[in-house]
């Protein structure tokens, strides 16, 4: 039995021991529930991992099971190399501990920037899904807040979303501020959708009448969800498998958050091609800049998508699933919710998925690009331009960070480096080879601009006036800095 005094528990990792129950009880009740690679002796540690005891002010913590070590500081162990350790992601987030995955939640509340990402605070690899969460004033810079949803007798907090509820549908609000609503899928004997709600931004509580709906099939997951302006209610898509292993899109709808109705099924992708698997967004954007002529946009987690018209009920793709992201790496994006309507960016974050080896976190969130429709000859097409604010990272000081932006004209064809990685394009056929991938990257009135972003762990490249994006986890060179154009080096995010 532990019994807690100071703020953090810290806990041994040893990556290749197997997995233990570990129960924490809260006020003598379990709580929560996680598997854990706890090492059996501290010398043994990989990693450290942590547990946050302020998520439950007040409350006496113990664990069910005997022989938990643990450390209590008021430190996380380790915080000393805290965001300085060597595969840390410097122009990209990524969490203080553990494993991540999907961009869960993302909004922008009270002047900040809420991201809350699938995650597993106590491994290395998956498990365990809790929803951590960081916010931002300017989606450069990123403070960590304790997890906002933990595992609980529903399931673990798989993906979804999040809205601010301005009316009060919910009734959630408190002295006339609107609370922030989480919608999630608890993935455990039944996989149901849930709320859960803070009036702060910060402290959650999840709704006593969960779930919201009930399963559809096994696997019916990621709900996301907005405000449908003109029919004035809300709208929920869900990711639903259906017989024959048809992959279909459910849309929901309702006046409260709490009640939801089916309105529509799309037609459904068949399981070979994953189109419309998991991770489904769905927004409107203007085509061309023009705010008279308005498209909607399904995407799936593999970030194909379609693009269509929405009357309140029925999605009618236009345009079926297109590709988008070439690469490898990027998934289960997801744009921000409640963005002031004069700024009136929709901003999209996705998973990359690139190894951390040896490190006590793994994995990473995208740079967040501004989405935009654009016509080409093919039809109306994504585009993405990285957010401006991230230019404030620009510093010819920082060349130690290791980290850079690299932005390069091409005239004809050409071949260069960056960070270990060779990248050579050939202007007539209009190809774009890095490493082993050759990519169809057309010319803009005869010209190919591109620009490189390096991490430690990730190489991200915007091409074809942001028509084309690239993803590639990369372990960078960082020494050896680029000969050809233009050189951005980036100081890190987490230097403030
Ligand atoms: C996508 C996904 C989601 C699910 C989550 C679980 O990466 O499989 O469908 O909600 O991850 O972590």
């Amino acid at each position: 039995m532990n019994s807690f005094h100071k703020r953090y528990w810290n806990l041994p990792i040893q990556n290749s021991a197997p997995l233990r129950r570990v129960t924490l009880l809260v006020d003598g009740k379990p709580e929560v529930v996680n598997q854990i690679s706890l090492a059996a002796a501290p010398e043994q540690a990989d990693w450290w991992a942590f547990l946050d005891t302020h998520v439950w002010p007040g409350k006496n913590l113990t664990f069910a099971e005997e022989n938990v070590w643990i450390e209590e500081s008021d430190e996380i162990w380790g915080s000393e190399t805290l965001y300085k350790e060597s595969l840390r992601s410097q122009v990209h987030f990524s969490s203080r501990r553990g494993w991540l995955n999907d961009p869960n939640g993302l909004v922008f509340y009270d002047n900040n920037y809420h991201l809350f990402y699938q995650h597993n605070p106590y491994g290395w690899s998956w498990g365990n899904m809790h929803w951590g969460h960081a916010t931002s004033p300017d989606l450069v810079h990123w403070t960590e807040h304790g997890d906002a949803l933990a595992p609980d007798s529903l399931g673990a907090m798989f993906s979804g979303s999040a809205v601010v509820d301005w009316e009060n549908t919910t009734g959630f609000g408190a002295n006339g501020k609107p609370p922030l609503v989480l919608i999630y899928t608890a993935s455990g004997e039944q996989a149901t959708q849930c709320l859960a709600y803070s009036n702060d931004g910060y402290k959650f509580t999840k709704f006593s009448g969960n779930p919201v709906l009930p399963e559809i099939t096994p696997g019916n997951r990621d709900p996301k969800v907005f405000w449908h302006v003109p029919t004035r209610k809300w709208v929920m898509v869900l990711y639903v498998e259906t017989s024959g292993k048809r992959h279909t899109i459910h849309f929901f709808s309702s006046p409260d958050l709490k009640a939801w109705d089916l309105m529509s099924v799309t037609e459904g992708g068949i399981d070979s091609d994953k189109f419309l698997f998991e991770c489904p967004d769905f927004f409107e954007l203007d085509l061309d800049s023009n705010e008279k002529n308005k498209k909607w946009v399904l995407t799936a987690a593999n970030s194909n998508y379609s693009i269509g018209s929405f009357d309140g009920t029925v999605f009618t793709p236009e345009f079926s699933d297109i590709s988008d992201v070439q690469g490898e790496g990027f998934y289960a994006a997801q744009t921000f919710s409640d963005i002031p309507q004069k700024d009136g960016r929709r901003i999209q974050i996705g998973w990359i998925r690139a190894d951390s080896p040896g490190m006590p976190f793994n994995q990473l969130m995208s740079i967040p690009s501004v989405l935009t429709l654009k016509s080409t000859p093919e039809g109306p097409r994504l585009a993405r331009t990285p957010v401006k604010e991230l230019e404030s990272l620009r510093d010819v000081s920082a060349t130690g960070s290791g980290c850079f932006e690299l932005h390069v004209e091409i005239t004809e064809s050409t071949e260069f480096e960056v960070s270990g990685v060779r990248i050579s394009y050939d202007y007539k056929n209009q190809e774009l080879m890095v490493r082993d991938y050759k990519i169809t990257v057309p010319l803009i009135s005869g010209k190919q601009n591109l620009m490189v972003f390096v991490d430690r762990t990730v190489l991200e490249i915007y091409a074809s006036d942001g028509l084309v994006y690239i993803t590639l986890p990369h372990l960078s060179q960082g020494e050896s800095l680029p000969e050809r154009g233009q050189l951005y080096p980036l100081r890190s995010l987490w230097d403030i």
